[in-house]
Formats: structure tokens, C-alpha cells, sequence
């Protein structure tokens, strides 16, 4: 498979990055297509918030719509600035916007969010200004708590909204704050509060009806709607709760390389606090790569790397550059191998969710947290 493009906010020109994020676009594209296959006839939106969760929104872009995304969401204005001038489907804002940034999302005509009353006599006031008509959505709030019109005002709301002028009400849609349980009653009362609202405002058409994210499209299929948004899905890692709809492949792969190996003596303490000390003569392999790239404190003493396509043991404390792992089982290894941090190599394979697991989180969490120097490697063309 070929490197498509480089890139990363740290990359180093003309040598290969210490530790490096392989993202496999045509396997990213096959699991957006297996996602839409299986929420079909709903559409899908691609969520690439946060920089596409941290692989590089453009790439992850391009490869997306041509796979068939319908549009892309994101959580900010300034995400969308990034976007809307470079694809052609629309670009949603999901999140709030700050009274600053009404003027800059009506410049842009990205799809806004109306999350109050007085977000849209904002945006009416400046799409008035501009001589436009800004397309939005209604974003209620059925159980999150976080934002949106309130489920019980929402009606009101809606009506008076749908009063102010030069406003494209597109749609409406909610967000689960459970959805990653299957079976869960709460989202179950999320769904029919919201279904009520639609069912008192049936005389208002709205184009879009959404409230499906990954955990949504996994556990609850009675949200389909017209759209689902998924996110995490696309790179083939789900929540660590929750069903499977369909098998995604893993699209990512987190490598570095073997910068020492030694053989210390039995007793010798490994890395800060000696929080490990070898029971026999070992050998000892350091890695460049620790938790400024995204590897959790938490796999200190307790996870794993592939050498080789061999398991080695992480051995003491992962500082911010480097960690050290037992080359016991892996005798052949050389300064320079390739070490796998996540993804496949040979017979074995380490997840994110196993991250993920180890440190007490959510996958997000760590492919948010994935560093700054970490290349960005694409592999392949959309
Ligand atoms: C409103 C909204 N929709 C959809 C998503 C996508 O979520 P996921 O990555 O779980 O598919 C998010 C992400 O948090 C979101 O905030």
C-alpha cells in the first residue's frame, strides 16, 4: 500500500518522524461505506470535530465524501472555516456559537446550529445585514443537559423562531447522553420526547431529522431518522460498551522504532520512581515514544508492544519521550526495528480499546490525546 501524503503540526521534512499515526484512507472509506450501507435509507453525516478526533481533517475529509458523506459536522466556527472553502457538501456547526462568531458563520454560510432564541434573532439580524439567508438547524436538548432548547420549551421556541426572517430552517436534530448502553431506558425516553416534540410541530416541515451519533446507529436503530452522525466509527473503533452493528475494519496503526537495547543486571530499577526492578539479567529495549505522543501513563508496567510481531511487556514507568519494554521474547530484535504501539503486526494486534481499557477511559480520550509530534501518515488514496 502506498503513502498517499505526509502531514502532521510537527512533522520533520526530509526524515521520518520518531512515532508515527498510519491512517489507511481506503479501509477509513470501506467503513464509512458500511456504515451507510447499514443506516440506509437514512443519510450520513461525517463528524471530523477536533481535527477529525486528531487524523487530519483534510485527508479524512476528501476520503469521506467520496465514499458518500452527505455533509460534515464539526464542533466549531473555526473548524468549519477550515472546511467549507475546500469541500463541496455542506459543513454543519454542532456545538454552540459565541455571539462573536455570528457574523464570521453567516460570512461563511456553514450550516448553524439554534440552540436559542437569541442565537437566532442574532443570526437573522446579521443574515438581514448581509442581505442572506442562513440555513440552520434546531438543536434540542431531550437529556444531555449540555445545550440546545429545552425539550419541554422547545415548541415555543420553535414557533416564534420560525417567525424571524431570512432563516432556512433545514432541520432538527438531538444528541444521546447514553446511547453507548444498550437497551437503556434513558435514551429510550430521549427518542420519545423527542418523537413528541416532532409530533406536535408536524406542521412545520423540516428536511432533516437527526439524533443518531456511533452509540446511537450501534444500539438504537429506531433513531435512524433521515441522518446519523457518526464519528468514532469511521476509523473502526467503537465504544468499549454496547452492540456491534457491523464489522469496521481498524484503520489506524501507531508505530515507532527501537532506539536501545541493554542488558541490566538483575536488580536494576526501570525508568522514574523505579517502579520496576528486574528479577534476572534482561534485555531491555527503550522505545521514543511516551505520554507527550499519546501513550497513557496508565500502560506503565501493563501494556504491551509488538516487536517483530512479537508481544513485549512495557517494563516501568512511560516518561514523556521514551519507554522501555522486555526483549525477553523478542531475542532478535535490533536497534531501528519497528515497534507496533496499536494496530496489527503479525498475528497480534493491540486495540485502542485496549488503551482504552487499560486507562480507565474512552477511546476518545485516547485518540484525542494522540501528540503533537506524532506524524500523520496516509496510506493509500481515497
Ligand atoms: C452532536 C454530535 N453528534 C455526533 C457526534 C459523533 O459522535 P461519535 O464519534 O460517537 O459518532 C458528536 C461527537 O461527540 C456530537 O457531539
Amino acid at each position: 500500500m502506498s503513502v498517499q501524503m505526509k502531514m502532521g503540526p510537527h512533522s520533520s521534512p526530509g526524515f521520518e518522524s520518531r512515532v508515527r499515526l498510519e491512517i489507511d484512507l481506503p479501509t477509513l472509506a470501506e467503513n464509512f461505506r458500511r456504515i451507510a450501507k447499514n443506516v440506509f435509507p437514512a443519510r450520513v453525516m461525517a463528524v471530523l470535530k477536533a481535527d477529525a478526533y486528531g487524523m487530519g481533517v483534510l485527508p479524512v475529509a476528501q476520503t469521506v465524501i467520496r465514499a458518500g458523506a452527505d455533509r460534515i459536522g464539526v464542533a466549531e466556527l473555526g473548524e468549519a472555516a477550515i472546511l467549507s472553502p475546500r469541500v463541496r457538501v455542506p459543513v454543519q456547526v454542532l456545538s454552540g456559537l459565541l455571539p462573536q462568531e455570528v457574523a464570521g458563520a453567516v460570512a461563511l454560510g456553514v450550516v448553524c446550529p439554534v440552540t436559542d432564541l437569541a442565537l437566532a434573532r442574532a443570526l437573522s439580524k446579521e443574515a438581514a445585514r448581509c442581505r442572506k439567508t442562513v440555513r440552520f438547524h434546531f438543536k434540542i436538548d431531550t437529556g444531555m443537559g449540555r445545550m440546545g432548547i429545552p425539550v419541554s420549551e422547545a415548541e415555543a421556541v420553535i414557533r416564534r423562531v420560525m417567525k424571524l426572517p431570512r432563516l432556512e430552517a433545514e432541520g432538527i436534530f438531538t444528541h444521546f447522553a447514553n446511547a453507548n448502553l444498550s437497551d437503556d431506558p434513558r435514551t429510550s425516553r430521549q427518542i420519545a420526547a423527542f418523537g413528541a416534540l416532532l409530533g406536535r410541530i408536524k406542521d412545520i416541515p423540516f428536511r432533516l431529522v437527526h439524533l443518531a451519533n456511533s452509540d446511537g446507529i450501534n444500539n438504537f436503530p429506531s433513531a435512524y431518522a433521515d441522518l446519523v452522525r457518526t464519528g468514532i466509527n469511521l476509523y473502526g473503533v467503537f465504544d468499549l460498551s454496547g452492540r456491534h452493528a457491523y464489522r469496521l475494519k481498524p484503520t489506524l496503526r501507531l508505530k515507532t522504532r527501537l532506539i536501545a537495547k541493554r542488558l541490566l543486571p538483575a536488580g536494576h530499577p526501570i525508568g522514574y520512581g523505579g517502579t520496576h526492578l528486574l528479577k534476572a539479567a534482561t534485555w531491555v529495549g527503550t522505545l521514543p515514544a511516551g505520554y507527550e505522543d499519546g501513550l497513557p501513563l496508565a500502560l506503565s508496567n501493563r501494556g504491551r508492544v509488538l516487536i517483530r510481531g512479537i508481544s513485549c511487556p512495557i517494563l516501568g514507568r512511560i516518561s514523556m519521550d521514551y519507554t522501555t519494554v522486555d526483549l525477553t521474547a523478542c531475542a532478535k530484535a535490533r536497534v531501528g526495528d519497528e515497534a507496533i504501539l496499536f494496530g496489527r503486526g503479525g498475528k497480534h494486534e493491540i486495540t485502542v480499546e485496549d488503551w482504552a481499557r487499560i486507562k480507565n477511559t474512552h477511546p476518545y480520550d485516547i485518540l484525542c490525546a494522540l501528540g503533537r509530534r506524532v506524524e500523520r501518515v496516509y496510506l493509500g488514496g481515497p
